[in-house]
């Protein structure tokens, strides 16, 4: 926790010129000064500095906040270790709370893992590039593989000498203690005898996000069936394989920028992307995909290609990625290759210009990737078909965001040759089922509560069901306050006025009574009530600047989370229109199934009223709640039919 009188004194001493001019190159222009954007790639300058405001603003992408919101972005850091990073450049000693003891010892236990993997980074890469038996087993086998001298120093890649025990003899003279080598699994040590992990073997060092070695892979050298391809170093205090990214650290710049990346499966896919020049690429590393790696991503870019090997393992790892990947909302692709090829070998059978052109001519949405791999078979049997509509339509089920789920839904109306209505009950029925699965679960628990005799007053986190679809109600209303989308006829004059998407939503929600439990969404949506006139509002820069840091953080959030970008992957891909066009038939549809969740909890929790009042004969109660039901009901069946599916009963 940082006090707010330490954050008040790092926002005044935290200069927005000061802070951008440490990653781009400002000239001034008038008041403002100007400069390459760092966020997307673009060759004349439309990133804007304004040292009076204290703000920055792309003209190009549309990014835009202050030095923390910017230091977020760039460093993508959270709020507090944003600030963490501003009060060191601006030397402001930061008062944290005391850690425990434990916290502490566990502390200077990872910092020392780090340190004596840190060191056997460096002791292999002198061992490949200097040492006799470095240079001509390593590097001649490297070498022979075609990986350049200037990829090799990039990944920092090394050779672990053939003895028994040779590194971790090298490691303790120069101090580095038994434990340590053990904790990392760089040595292994039973009762009689200790020995190098990797002896052997070529190193792939793991680098975590920050660029510190937490992990190493080591290749053997041998054709021999028998011993085992890679050597991996064990799950550890600093090393959570299913939370790394092989290459992130060297990729995570190109990804923001190009804001796009590529998924593979080994460390050598890694490397012969980046030798072609594509550096925006990361490896799961053999482990299936997970959410956790999905999310690690995601703080870069929402926009994932899978690139797995052309062979059947790699199809269906392709089609598992692609549903877990979609659920967290991120677009994803897949770059086919052809049987028998996997990145490595692919890329490295062709010149870099080819590689790019090949991907340009073959990566797919997953629609067209799951419909070509299936079609085949499909053809004119309908019931196939049939089948593999339900297929999509379950993959598109998933998507968390409305607007990604509208887009899709065109396209796959369009190659299936379905009506888009068919499309939306589908998923109609499919979701129901999961939120009527919610619904009551929901409900289950409210009853273990109240048949619990003394409920203690401990501070249970209220869940907000409506989480998701106020984010996109909040974040629409950001980006497009001012816009004028909507138009209806006085019915008096007969005149046609417009209305703006802030005019629009605010006063469906004042209208039907809705009111958000999350206090932040309460607040903003106030705020913004109060501006609806006020030409000059900017609801950015009022919410991502607002003095409670909660609110600011939540703004910045929204407007930094790119999965809801306004172009969907116009060049190449199949879409071409942007959220801001579509607006017209997004935004209605945002709200009507806000609406319709809340009717649903409604009913649900009606129901359980309806049956209490019955088993305890309160014929009165029991009355007014059916009238209520009905009610609903209605509205229900009203609400669905505007959302263009019919209500299962
Ligand atoms: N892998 C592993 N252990 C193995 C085999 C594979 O950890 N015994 C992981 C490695 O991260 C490897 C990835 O799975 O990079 C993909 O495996 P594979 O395709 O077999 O290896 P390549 O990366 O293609 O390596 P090479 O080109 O050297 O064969
Ligand atoms: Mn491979």
């Amino acid at each position: 926790m940082i006090d707010p009188s330490t954050i008040e004194r790092i926002l005044d001493a935290a200069n927005i010129s000061d802070v951008v001019s440490e990653f781009v190159t400002l000239k001034k222009r008038g008041v403002n000064q100007l400069g390459l954007c760092p966020f997307h790639n673009e060759k004349t300058p439309s990133f804007t500095v304004s040292p009076a405001k204290g703000i920055f603003k792309c003209f190009g992408c549309g990014k835009g906040g202050n030095s923390v919101n910017f230091v977020m972005e760039l460093e993508q850091l959270s709020y507090p270790d944003a600030l963490r990073w501003l009060a060191k450049k601006f030397h402001i000693e930061i008062e944290e709370k005391e850690e425990s003891q434990e916290e502490k010892a566990l502390k200077d236990e990872r910092e020392s893992m780090m340190i004596v993997s840190a060191f056997a980074q460096k002791y292999f890469s002198r061992y490949l590039l200097n040492e006799n038996e470095g240079r001509t087993v390593g590097l001649s086998y490297l070498r022979e593989r075609g990986i350049r001298d200037d990829i090799i120093a990039k990944f920092e890649l090394g050779f672990c000498p053939d003895g028994k025990d040779l590194f971790t003899q090298a490691a303790q003279r120069e101090g580095y203690k038994m434990d340590f080598l053990e904790k990392t699994g760089l040595t292994i040590k039973r009762d009689d005898w200790v020995r190098d992990r990797f002896g052997g073997r070529v190193i792939f060092p793991v680098h975590n996000v920050a660029g510190r070695v937490i992990a190493f892979g080591g290749r053997t050298l041998t054709n021999d069936k028998k011993v085992a391809k890679y050597l991996n170093s064990p799950e550890s205090e600093i090393y959570h394989k299913g939370r790394t990214l092989y290459g992130i650290y060297q990729a995570k710049r190109d990804i923001t920028r190009l804001d796009k990346c590529y998924l593979v499966e080994g460390y050598t896919d890694v490397l012969s992307f980046h030798q072609a020049g594509i550096e925006n690429v990361v490896a799961s590393s053999g482990t299936s995909l997970t959410i956790e790696q999905i999310r690690l991503i995601r703080r870069f870019s929402p926009n994932i290609t899978i690139v797995y090997d052309g062979d059947d393992a790699g199809i269906k790892a392709s089609l598992r990625g692609i549903d877990m990947v979609l659920e967290e909302g991120i677009n994803v692709k897949v770059l086919p290759l052809p049987r028998g090829e996997d990145p490595d070998s692919f890329a490295r059978s062709m010149s870099a210009s080819q590689l790019t052109e090949y991907i340009k001519a073959n990566e797919t949405d997953f629609i067209k990737f799951k419909t070509q791999l299936l079609m085949g078979t499909v053809e004119n049997d309908p019931v196939s078909k049939a089948r593999l509509i339900n297929e999509i339509v379950k993959s598109i089920s998933v998507i968390p965001d409305t607007i990604t789920r509208t887009i899709y839904i065109k396209e796959c109306s369009r190659l299936m040759d379905v009506q888009e209505a068919v499309l939306y009950s589908e998923i109609r029925k499919i979701q129901n089922k999961q939120s009527e699965d919610h619904t009551r679960k929901e409900l289950q628990d409210l009853q273990v509560q109240a048949a619990k005799p003394i409920v203690q007053s401990t501070e249970k986190k209220t869940v907000n069901p409506f989480e998701t679809e106020e984010r996109e109600i909040v974040r629409v209303l950001l980006k497009y306050f001012h816009q004028e989308v909507f138009e209806m006829e006085d019915e008096e004059t007969h005149q046609v006025k417009t209305y703006t998407v802030g005019v629009y939503v605010l006063s469906e929600l004042h209208n039907d009574g809705l009111v958000s439990v999350n206090p932040k969404v309460k607040t903003i949506l106030t705020d913004m009530e109060l501006n609806l006139n006020n030409k000059d509002f900017d609801p950015v820069k009022y919410f991502t600047q607002h003095p409670d840091n909660e609110i600011s953080q939540y703004a910045s959030n929204l407007l930094s989370e790119k999965y809801v970008e306004s172009k969907r992957w116009s060049k190449g891909g199949a879409f071409i229109e942007s959220e801001s066009e579509l607006l017209y038939l997004l935004v209605p549809k945002l709200i009507q199934e806000y609406k319709l969740k809340n009717v649903k909890i409604l009913l649900k929790k009606l129901e359980h009223q309806i049956n209490e009042a019955n088993k305890s004969n309160e014929t009165e109660k029991l009355m007014e709640c059916l009238n209520q039901y009905q009610n609903l009901k209605k509205i229900m069946k009203e609400l669905s039919e505007l959302l263009g599916f019919r209500t299962i009963s």
